[in-house]
């Protein structure tokens, strides 16, 4: 495993999950549980005062925009939020221009675009560290706060059967990405032609075989044997920001996907259910299992403040907690 300090995310990027090593990945969790409880406790320390972040929008966002935005304000930071037509890329600017430019402005960058081209670009002009809040193939951010909100609910991430139903999308991506770090047994599901790339499932082998975490991956077309005895289940929309247009195509593509009191009837009698949102009652998933006992969804929402607090601290250089680092250490 890694050397961890204190500091050994600053000035980092985190434009996807494998950016992280399995160390780094637990790290961020652990400082966001050390940070969220010395919040609660009425530390309102604000380790980042002074300092501005940059949050440009190209999507729609509800979640993501209000945790970033909320969580910089938090830190102390200044969040300088661009989420319309008008300002970071307006008028046809270049990438390059835009980051060049921000470099004297700010010590963050936030971004959620299409493109995983468009942010390594940014960051490969970005002095300050670049946070991916999502693009078409990733959503890092999503699945620190949704693995923070497994481990607030008693589950050890290490070995933990997670299951995802539903289109090989930019979530289905990160989950592989993070369970192949965190040592799980992660399977996924999709409709046929809606597979995850197999080079991204290459990779996330790879990094498991690498960094030695046991992680096992299987992909398939089968929800039933995805879900079968899962710990956890989780789906997201069929129709991504950018796919609109298929919408129809995809409501046909993607019958015998959605996630039912049946299909959860398969998975561990605690299994609990989760999803990214904004989710489609009736489509993806029925409100008896969304809205029902197994489902932690506000929970996972609210994290996503805690789960961004700790990364924007951890890359904007502020150390990580000492009990964040024992937690970690522990855990080998
Ligand atoms: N889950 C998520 O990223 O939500 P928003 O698209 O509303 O930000
Ligand atoms: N796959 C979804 C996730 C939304 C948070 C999308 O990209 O639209």
């Amino acid at each position: 495993m890694s050397d961890l300090t204190s500091t050994c995310l600053a000035g980092r990027d985190l434009l996807r999950l494998l950016d992280l090593t399995p160390d780094e990945m637990s790290l961020v969790i652990q400082t966001a549980v050390a940070q969220k409880a010395a919040w609660a406790a009425g530390d309102h320390d604000a380790p980042l005062a002074g300092k501005a972040v940059a949050i440009i929008l190209e999507k729609p966002s509800f979640r993501t925009r209000s945790s970033f935005e909320i969580g910089a304000a938090r830190l102390g930071a200044h969040p300088l939020v661009m989420a319309d037509d008008h300002s970071a890329f307006s008028r046809g600017a270049p990438v390059k221009d835009t980051a060049c430019i921000l470099n004297h402005f700010v010590e963050g960058i936030v971004l959620r675009t299409f493109a995983q081209s468009k942010i390594e670009e940014l960051a490969s002009w970005a002095d300050v560290p670049v946070i991916n809040a999502l693009t078409d193939s990733y959503h890092p951010c999503q699945i620190l706060a949704d693995f923070l909100t497994l481990q607030e609910h008693g589950r050890r991430l290490k070995g933990l059967k997670i299951a995802y139903v539903g289109d090989g999308n930019n979530m289905a991506n990160t989950y592989l990405e993070g369970g192949a770090l965190m040592g799980m047994d992660v399977r996924v599901a999709s409709p046929s032609g809606y597979e995850v790339e197999p080079s991204l499932v290459e990779q996330c082998r790879e990094a498991a075989a690498r960094f030695g975490t046991g992680a096992q991956i299987a992909v398939g077309n089968d929800p039933v044997a995805a879900v079968d005895g899962a710990d956890v289940v989780f789906t997201d929309t069929w129709t991504s920001m950018g796919d609109e247009d298929q919408h129809a195509r995809r409501l046909a593509d993607f019958q015998g996907f959605c996630v039912t009191p049946e299909l959860m009837s398969h998975a561990d009698r605690d299994a609990l259910f989760m999803h990214c949102l904004p989710a489609h009652r009736g489509e993806e998933v029925v409100p008896e299992v969304i809205d029902g006992p197994q489902s932690i969804i506000y929970d996972e929402a609210g994290n996503r403040l805690h789960a961004q607090k700790a990364v924007m601290s951890l890359l904007l250089g502020v150390p990580a907690p000492q009990d964040a680092l024992d937690a970690v250490a522990s855990m080998r």
